[in-house]
């Protein structure tokens, strides 16, 4: 089994990131040994060079390899050239022992909040997706932004403006999950042969309504993915099971 911590939108800054939560979030996930933890995007609130500093710190608490898109906020003041400087490549690929891909994918424009894809890393994605096609692997494509609205947050600004044509792609290809942040609700969709989760935001006090700080964990074996919602420092719920595609 494949056990993936799905965390987002921490929004390093000053006012509104809480250190005790993360640092209760760090021991949780660090107890459950994951085999990877993916963040989708929102690691900083504003992209300033100090708080990707002080990001970069805060992820080196985790033990097990991570994974990061940038968010919205990340792009901002600069932050998307800072981000591939203190955290990494904004779109990537990566295999896990010949079965499970993982797609990068940078959704941000600078200085706006709407997300984007664009045709050249559109096309990057279709090629890699191909791949998982041919080689039967177990795919998750991972962006800050939503594909498909999420209830209760509000006015639609921010889903994908190419939306329509990511989801085809996506569908097309029978992705075994697509994840996202963004919104700071958990969410999950399935369209099709995929499962889109949006996680809730890890520790900032951006929240909606009664929400809490959260992260998602996917336990995947050859039959099922298992989605356990997980409240920092409180419940754990079973949030989706489904059976895993067959090609
Ligand atoms: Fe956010
Ligand atoms: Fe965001």
């Amino acid at each position: 089994m494949t056990v993936v911590a799905h965390i987002s939108d921490l929004h390093v800054c000053k006012l509104e990131f809480d250190e005790e939560v993360f640092m209760n979030a760090v021991s949780e996930i660090n107890h459950l040994q994951p085999d990877m933890i993916i963040l989708t995007g929102d690691l900083t609130n504003n992209g300033y060079y100090k708080e990707y500093q002080q990001a970069a710190k805060y992820l080196k608490m985790f033990e097990a390899p991570i994974f990061v898109v940038p968010g919205n906020h990340d792009a901002r003041n600069l932050g998307y050239q800072t981000f591939e400087e203190l955290i990494g490549e904004r779109s990537w690929k990566l295999t896990m022992d010949g079965n499970l891909t993982v797609i990068g994918l940078d959704s941000s424009t600078p200085d706006e909040n709407r997300g984007h894809i664009g045709n050249p890393q559109h096309m990057w994605l279709d090629h890699q997706l191909d791949e998982c096609v041919i080689n039967e692997n177990f795919s998750i494509v991972v962006l800050h932004h939503h594909v498909i609205s999420i209830p209760q947050t509000g006015r639609e600004r921010n889903v994908l403006s190419d939306a329509g044509d990511i989801l085809k792609t996506l569908t097309g290809h029978e992705v075994d999950l697509v994840l996202s942040g963004h919104k700071h609700v958990p969410n999950v969709w399935k369209i099709n042969n995929t499962v889109v989760v949006n996680a809730g935001s890890l520790c900032s006090t951006k929240l909606r309504g009664k929400n809490k700080n959260s992260y998602m964990v996917y336990n995947i074996s050859d039959e099922h993915i298992e989605i356990i919602l997980n409240i920092v420092g409180g419940e754990k719920f079973l949030f989706g099971k489904y059976a895993r595609n067959v090609l």
